[in-house]
């Protein structure tokens, strides 16, 4: 079982990073799972500019960086999306590494967690992202996260300042451990027949 943790902002004094941070060791308690941050930063995509729709190219990339994110992407059974909020939804360059593939996205299972330097947590981005990820085939799960305040929460090393999470993230990665299970069974199934 391998889970994503994509890292949805890529500004050099980004917040995301001490949520990242923070949450990798968190995950390493789950065994039986290999899990990796997979940060944008290391994935360059252009805007998406090919001559087909990611449905139609059926992972005939030209660009190279497309090609290693879709290798990357394809290896994986379910993720976590680490998103900030831009403007009520998610940063553009989290749904450009979105629009760029399709099938290496379908039949996945994805969790959020948010966070905002406000009261909002991020809350509206994730209620965006789950629209988005539905059009990709994904299975969006309800369990979800978002961190008030990041700035105050979490310093630059990830040290959790206040509140705590621990309840929250064993709950979403029992439901998404569930799916990434029962949807990777599903998966192999429908290729032995
Ligand atoms: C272009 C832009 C738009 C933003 N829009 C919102 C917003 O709609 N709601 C919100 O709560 N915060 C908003 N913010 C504040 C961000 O949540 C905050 O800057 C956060 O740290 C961004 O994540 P990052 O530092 O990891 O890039 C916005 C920030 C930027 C740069």
């Amino acid at each position: 079982m391998k889970i994503g943790v994509i890292l949805g902002s890529i500004r050099d004094i980004r917040r995301g990073g001490r949520v990242a941070k923070w949450l990798m060791p968190q995950l390493s308690k789950f065994k039986a799972v290999e899990i990796e941050l997979l940060d944008l930063k290391d994935y360059p995509l252009p805007f998406f500019n090919e001559s087909n729709s990611p449905e139609g190219l059926k992972g005939e990339y030209t660009n190279t960086v497309a090609k290693k994110w879709s290798a990357k992407i394809a290896s994986m059974d379910g993720f976590i999306f680490i998103t900030p909020e831009y403007n009520h939804g998610t940063s553009a360059v989290l749904k450009n590494a979105l629009d760029w593939l399709y099938y290496e996205w379908v039949r996945k299972p994805v969790a959020f967690i948010s966070y905002s330097p406000n009261a909002a947590g991020g809350v509206r981005a994730v209620e965006q992202l789950r629209q988005n990820v539905i059009e990709l085939q994904m299975a969006p799960l309800r369990e979800a996260i978002h961190i008030t305040y990041v700035l105050d929460t979490l310093d630059e090393q990830g040290n959790l300042l206040k509140g705590h999470f621990d309840e929250r993230l064993v709950k979403l990665m029992e439901e998404l451990l569930w799916w990434a299970n029962a949807l990777k069974t599903a998966r192999n199934e429908a290729l032995n027949t």
